[in-house]
């Protein structure tokens, strides 16, 4: 662990390679033990990770993972968009459970707030661009695009707005809300979804571009959890299948405000196989039998939605896309003993002109690999499968997981 820590360095991202869910809180837990500060960058209540506290499952969407460790300066940067319930109410569950996060928790004024109403226009785009062209994006229905839309219409609010009066503000928004959308604003149900983040959360809005300056002048480490991923990134995604935010390593650092050469590595977490959720392409995707395999080894459901994911193989012209667009320095593999019981694990090497996926058949191992922490101690063709990705992408596969426990990966 020594060794890889010094081969990350002082500032490190963790970065979905594949649609998101590969299963970054795990490798952010293990990390985030050894770094001062956590950060999430972008994004919202779209994201969801599980996290166990005192044996407990919660489902956590906008706190980072890493704010589970006592000792973490927690930030939430300016590139997010804050459903502020949401926000409250992950807080006082890790109150209950003895953790208490709001004096280390600082939030940045240039973050935006996901109203109600955004929630309501999200559904409400779905449903006509349903009816327009037979399916919807598949989104979460957070108000995750409607927020961003705001934003980048300079109709948005921001967390600053907070600590002063909001009934003008959603009065503003009524108005404009009403015509463009045709959705009506609750102000007053509005008004009482915001009063305890008012209160609560008051004193922790911040600069959080100085403060995180201020931290990396002292010599202090940060790890920023990126969410979503690759291929849902507003530019470099599979458009218009993704989500409204940019989820690189360089949307990270933008919604940090941190300069692009102050990173020092960038953690790729790609599953051994892959998944999606909602609608959009999927070319190694496995519909039948197989993918219904796939989804039960593998646990797929969504935990913000619940819906089943959509199940496949890795894509080898996926990984190289996002190494060359993110910058990956290292490679966290995720739930390889998923694949424990195949006997042949297609791969996709490449695609066609005719846009069809060339495949590669690799041996499987049908054999446990649960809990291996030993590199050398798997079965020879879990290696091979492993070493098959990295000389593929020209990225170290540093970090396996073999299992869902914290102890259950290889670091290497
Ligand atoms: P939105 O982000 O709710 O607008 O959803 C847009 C697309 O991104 C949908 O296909 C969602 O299923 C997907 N999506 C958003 N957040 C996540 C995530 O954290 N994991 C996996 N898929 C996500």
């Amino acid at each position: 662990m020594q060794k890889l820590l010094k081969s990350l360095g002082p500032v490190c991202a963790v970065i979905g390679a594949q649609w998101g869910d590969e299963g970054k809180g795990k490798v952010i837990d293990l990390l985030s033990e050894h770094y001062d500060t956590v950060a999430r960058a972008c994004g919202g209540a779209n994201a969801g990770h599980t996290i166990v506290v005192k044996g407990e499952k919660h489902i956590f969407h906008l706190l980072p993972s890493g704010a589970l460790h006592p000792h973490t300066t927690v930030v939430i940067g300016s590139g997010l968009v804050l459903h502020l319930p949401t926000l409250c109410e992950e807080i006082r569950l890790l109150k209950e459970a003895g953790i208490d996060v709001l004096p280390r928790l600082f939030i940045s004024e240039e973050a935006h707030i996901v109203f109600e109403f955004h929630k309501a226009i999200d559904v409400a785009l779905e449903e006509e661009r349903r009816k327009r062209e037979g399916k919807g994006i598949g989104t979460t229905g957070r108000g995750i695009g409607p927020a961003y839309t705001d934003k980048a219409a300079r109709d948005g609010t921001r967390m600053q707005s907070l600590k002063g009066d909001m009934l003008p503000i959603l009065e503003r928004h009524a108005e404009r809300v009403r015509r463009l959308y045709g959705v009506t604003v609750d102000s007053e149900q509005e008004l009482a979804a915001l009063a305890p983040a008012q209160k609560l959360l008051k004193d922790r809005i911040v600069d959080t571009v100085r403060l995180v300056q201020d931290k990396l002048r002292q010599g202090k480490t940060i790890l920023i959890e990126g969410a979503q991923a690759s291929l849902l990134d507003l530019d470099h995604g599979t458009y218009p299948y993704v989500t409204s935010s940019q989820t690189t390593s360089a949307g990270a650092l933008q919604g940090l405000g941190i300069a692009p050469r102050v990173l020092t590595a960038c953690i790729g977490v790609a599953k051994a196989y892959c998944t999606r959720v909602g609608e959009g392409e999927f070319l190694t995707e496995e519909t039948g039998e197989t993918g219904d395999r796939l989804r039960k080894r593998g646990g797929e459901y969504g935990s913000t939605t619940g819906r089943p994911r959509r199940c496949g193989w890795l894509s080898i012209p996926d990984l190289r896309r996002a190494v060359m667009i993110n910058g990956f320095t290292h490679w966290n593999i995720t739930k390889l003993d998923v694949l424990d019981e195949e006997a042949q694990i297609p791969v996709c090497t490449e695609i066609a002109s005719d846009g069809k996926a060339v495949w590669k058949k690799l041996p499987g191992w049908k054999t446990s690999t649960v809990g291996i922490t030993d590199f050398l101690k798997l079965p020879k063709e879990a290696q091979q499968y492993l070493q098959f990705i990295e000389k593929e992408t020209g990225v170290p596969a540093s970090l396996v997981g073999t299992g869902p426990g914290r102890e259950q990966m290889i670091v290497k």
